[in-house]
């Protein structure tokens, strides 16, 4: 049995590819599958499958993703990563994902950083699209006993000691009991949303707090200080809502109002790309456009050059949301778009088969650092996450035990250390902010270290939390160069003695940090 801790696209991706080894394992999480963040996700899925006869090849987007993520991911997990992604589209083809097609071959389009069109959709709700596969096809292994699912549990505790993993404690939110797990574990658990409360893309649930659990057990983080801001959101209540990359993908320009007149920014600075630089680059462009004596402080998505089939074909759940919640209709009206946190390409570290720095605990999908380095290319991040899932499963060896463990009802005083108080978010959202912009340098990012030392944390989950913001602040400040989405004023020079993964662990209570070499790219690959 393997403990699966997270259903969205990693979490099924493993439980799965585990089914098809006659493996049984249990599928644990807070919100059903139905509800994962994969499901919001829009844009598309990279593959070399070369159907637009660019003559394209996995090689092609293996260089694609390691120059986007500046060097600084694993080459031999990339290599896996980009190989098998061909593969995995099709599968996901042959199990009824709707992607685009032309007279029976698959569609694909342009994306940021990427020279060739490479990136496989369904409309601009991809993620949809592919959970919905996925999800279906679970239930064919729930049927034949291998796949247990408790939706509404939440993780509460991780037995590690000693460097291993021996199993975990839940929550069943809905019967109030605490249940128990064997090892081993694997965390597919999300991004670290819950940091930056109304402030990202992201499902509000999907909160860090299983990784910053970890954290606190001993596992290690990688490159924490690497935060993606995606160029084109739109604050909306209570989040920032997502402009798909797709937009631009399908011709969508990015303008400023300069001297009363709008200038295509992009086209101009970076002509090889244009509105298709990878985001770290476009989202500091916006920033430096805006900050400009010349310019107005407001950046727009022009896509009223989008031809009527790319509407009604390609787009039309985009401008179905953008009616629906800021009343434009992008066919005719720019869209005001500023960046917004969008993704988390630090996390727990874990080796190429994906174990952490703790034994018998694996980790998948977004709260793993692993393939996208300093930025993450749009198209990667659900590839990832199915390719995660299954290299979890031919290495994560089963364990013993079977169905979940009831310990008891949960008491109130292990609810009260579960909580997170609105305003002890808010502060140390408002505090990381301070440290962790779009640009930073090193006065910033020491003030937002002070306040953490003045913010009182009263439960065991803001402890969590506060610890894994502490390792992305001191992460920003040890990196003192600008490479991908950290780019810092007072160290603005990439520096090749920083190719390194940045690691964090906590010990006795403080966060100690390393810089550790990336592996070279083996020769077979
Ligand atoms: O813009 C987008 O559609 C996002 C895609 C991604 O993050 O992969």
């Amino acid at each position: 049995m393997v403990n699966i801790i997270g259903a969205g696209l990693a979490g099924l991706s493993a439980a799965i590819a585990l089914a098809e080894r006659g493996i049984e394992s249990n599928l644990i999480s807070q919100q059903p599958s139905e509800r994962a963040q994969s499901v919001l996700a829009e844009g598309g899925i990279n593959a070399a499958l070369d159907t637009m006869g660019e003559g394209d090849a996995w090689q092609e987007h293996y260089a694609d993703t390691m120059r986007g993520g500046c060097d600084l991911a694993d080459p031999n997990a990339v290599a896996g990563l980009t190989s098998h992604a061909p593969e995995i589209v099709r599968r996901l083809a042959s199990l009824g994902v709707p992607f685009q097609r032309e007279g029976g071959r698959i569609v694909q389009r342009n994306f940021g950083g990427q020279k060739k069109k490479r990136t496989a959709y369904a409309q601009s709700s991809t993620g949809k699209a592919l959970m919905t596969a996925l999800i279906d096809e679970a239930r064919k292994y729930e049927a034949a006993g291998f796949i247990h699912r408790y939706a509404h549990h939440e993780l509460i505790g991780l037995e590690i000691e000693n460097g291993t993993c021996y199993g975990a404690k839940l929550w069943d939110t809905y019967a109030d009991a605490v249940l128990r797990c064997g090892a081993p574990v694997v965390l597919a658990c999300g991004g670290l949303n819950g940091l930056f409360p109304g402030l990202t893309t992201g499902a509000v649930y999907n909160t860090g707090g299983a990784a910053a659990l970890a954290f606190a057990k001993g596992a290690a983080l990688a490159n924490p200080e690497m935060i993606q801001y995606h160029p084109t959101t739109v604050r909306i209540s209570g989040k920032r809502m997502l402009v798909s990359e797709a937009a631009r993908g399908e011709g969508g320009r990015l303008y400023v109002i300069r001297s009363g007149k709008p200038w295509y920014f992009m086209e101009e600075l970076y002509p090889e790309l244009g509105n298709l630089m990878p985001r770290d680059v476009v989202s500091r462009a916006m920033t430096q456009v805006c900050a400009r004596e010349d310019c107005e402080a407001q950046v727009y998505l022009d896509m009223t050059c989008l031809s009527a089939e790319t509407w009604a074909n390609k787009l039309p759940d985009l401008r179905a949301e953008l009616l629906r919640y800021l009343a434009l209709d992008p066919k005719t009206q720019p869209i005001p778009v500023s960046p917004g946190i969008h993704f988390f390409m630090g996390g727990l570290s874990v080796d190429e088969r994906h174990g952490t720095s703790v034994s018998g605990l694996y980790a998948a999908g977004e709260c793993a650092c692993q393939y996208h380095g300093a930025n993450r290319l749009g198209g990667n991040s659900m590839l990832a996450a199915i390719y995660g899932g299954s290299v979890v499963a031919e290495n994560a060896a089963a364990g013993q035990g079977g169905e979940l463990e009831t310990l008891g009802a949960i008491t109130a005083e292990e609810k009260a250390e579960l909580a997170v108080s609105p305003a002890f978010a808010n502060r140390l959202r408002d505090i990381l902010l301070g440290g962790l912009g779009i640009v930073r340098d090193a006065s910033g990012i020491e003030r937002a270290l002070q306040a953490m030392d003045k913010l009182p944390s009263k439960t065991t989950a803001e402890r969590n939390r506060a610890s894994v913001g502490r390792a992305m602040l001191l992460g920003a400040l040890a990196r003192k160069e600008s490479r991908g989405a950290h780019w810092r004023s007072d160290f603005p020079q990439r520096d090749e003695a920083f190719r390194k993964t940045t690691v964090a662990t906590y010990t006795n209570g403080a966060v100690e940090l390393a810089f550790q070499a990336i592996p070279e790219r083996r020769a077979e690959l």
